[in-house]
């Protein structure tokens, strides 16, 4: 594995995605930042870190042989890697609320945001963007965040988990086409609030009570309702109430 290590820049994604463009990267090329001036987060939004607390690191990857239309076991894989990772540090209550925030019981404590260039139907290049709170004590505004310092009462050496997160990721990534099913059922069983009543608001802003049942290959969630019904969720069309 190949590491660059970085002050400040705006986004170890947008760094990363250009540096592929620029040169032939080696799979496993992982740049981390001590702080990010506009770092992104899933949905357009922007991902704030307190400067030197947290991980900030995007990993570049290149697929072949991969089917380019089930990109969605790569965000699976990604977020057991990182689950993976925090166990063996003994994180408490480690799930995965869908598609993938890593959480410590009922606080978010990292985010993935993968941005992937498709090259032909079975070869994409991806940058795994990964931000994980790590030392931060204070989430101010942010009453669902945590970092591993809140939730274990830890403090930790960042760049080594770090280390840690990348090397369980190349793990993962390695197995990608062979234990595709292994990802799968590892994915599922670590999801938030799997098989508990929970609320819900869907697309039109309509609130109901269901359960999940779990994710499905291409990445929809699927639910439970109250009338016995299983139905399939796409990213937008429904959303997690705490
Ligand atoms: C989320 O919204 O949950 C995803 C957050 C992803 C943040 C990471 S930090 C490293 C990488 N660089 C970015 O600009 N974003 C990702």
């Amino acid at each position: 594995m190949h590491f660059i290590k970085l002050d400040a820049i705006g986004s170890t994604n947008d760094y990363l995605k250009d540096l592929a463009k620029r040169l032939a990267l080696d799979n496993f090329t992982v740049v981390t930042a001590e702080s990010q001036t506009a770092g992104r987060g899933q949905r357009g939004s922007s991902w704030n870190s307190e400067p030197g607390k947290n991980l900030t690191m995007s990993v570049y990857y290149r697929f072949s042989d991969v089917d380019t239309q089930r990109l969605f076991v790569l965000n699976a894989a990604v977020s057991i890697a990182i689950v993976s990772a925090l166990k063996a540090a003994e994180i408490p209550n480690l799930t995965v609320k869908w598609p993938n925030d890593i959480m410590s019981g009922k606080k978010k404590i990292g985010g993935i945001l993968i941005e992937n260039n498709v090259k032909t139907a079975t070869e994409f290049e991806s940058v795994i963007g990964i931000g994980l709170n790590v030392n931060q004590a204070n989430f101010e505004g942010l009453p669902n965040a945590g970092s591993l310092y809140t939730e274990s009462g830890r403090l930790f050496e960042k760049d080594e988990i770090g280390i840690q997160v990348a090397q369980s990721l190349k793990k993962q990534l390695l197995s990608l086409k062979t234990e595709d099913g292994k990802i799968w059922k590892e994915y599922n069983e670590s999801l938030f609030r799997k098989g508990k009543p929970t609320v819900f608001k869907d697309e039109f802003g309509k609130q109901f009570m269901g359960i999940i049942v779990g994710a499905s290959r291409d990445g929809l969630l699927k639910i439970l309702h109250e009338d016995d019904s299983v139905k399939s969720y796409g990213i937008k069309q429904v959303a997690m109430l705490y």
